[in-house]
């Protein structure tokens, strides 16, 4: 979508059952909000299996998947669909590096983690990514 010379993205976004367990959500949506991004719809839900295999599909065929889908599905999460101009970059700068050991202090991940697969948040990684996982976990808004 575009508003004049503006891109404006939505991305979805994860505090992952770590971030929950840890009571940063408060800590991740500020962080979010002050950057200037919105979000645009907000829930907490603990994911089905078939919801994660399918969020994760393209990392099926790697060694952590299952590990990957045991953890993702081991809590509670808040997903959120999180827009702005150039939303889909905006977050993952402020989310850091997946590996939160590499990831720069003062991002999500820098600040809060140190374990590649319990790093706090998800973002989106590209367009068609973003299209895919917002229909998968908030159809009504696709
Ligand atoms: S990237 O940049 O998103 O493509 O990073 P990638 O390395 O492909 O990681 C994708 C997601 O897989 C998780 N991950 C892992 N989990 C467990 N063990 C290992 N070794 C591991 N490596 C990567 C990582 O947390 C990413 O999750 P999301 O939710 O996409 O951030």
């Amino acid at each position: 979508m575009r508003e004049g010379r503006t891109v404006v993205e939505r991305t979805l976004v994860l505090i992952k059952p770590d971030g929950v367990r840890r009571s940063i959500i408060g800590e991740v949506i500020s962080r979010i909000e002050r950057k200037g991004l919105r979000i645009a719809a907000m829930d907490m839900r603990t994911l089905s299996t078939e919801v994660a295999e399918a969020h994760y599909e393209e990392h099926a065929n790697r060694p952590f998947f299952a590990s990957l889908v045991e953890f993702i599905t081991g809590g509670p999460l808040v997903a959120m669909v999180v827009e702005g101009e150039r939303a889909i970059e905006a977050f993952r700068s402020l989310a850091g590096a997946t590996d939160p050991v590499s990831a720069v202090p003062g991002t999500i991940r820098g600040d809060f983690a140190l374990e590649v697969q319990e790093n706090i948040v998800h973002g989106s990684d590209s367009t068609y990514s973003a299209d895919r996982e917002i229909k998968l976990f908030f159809p009504e808004l696709a």
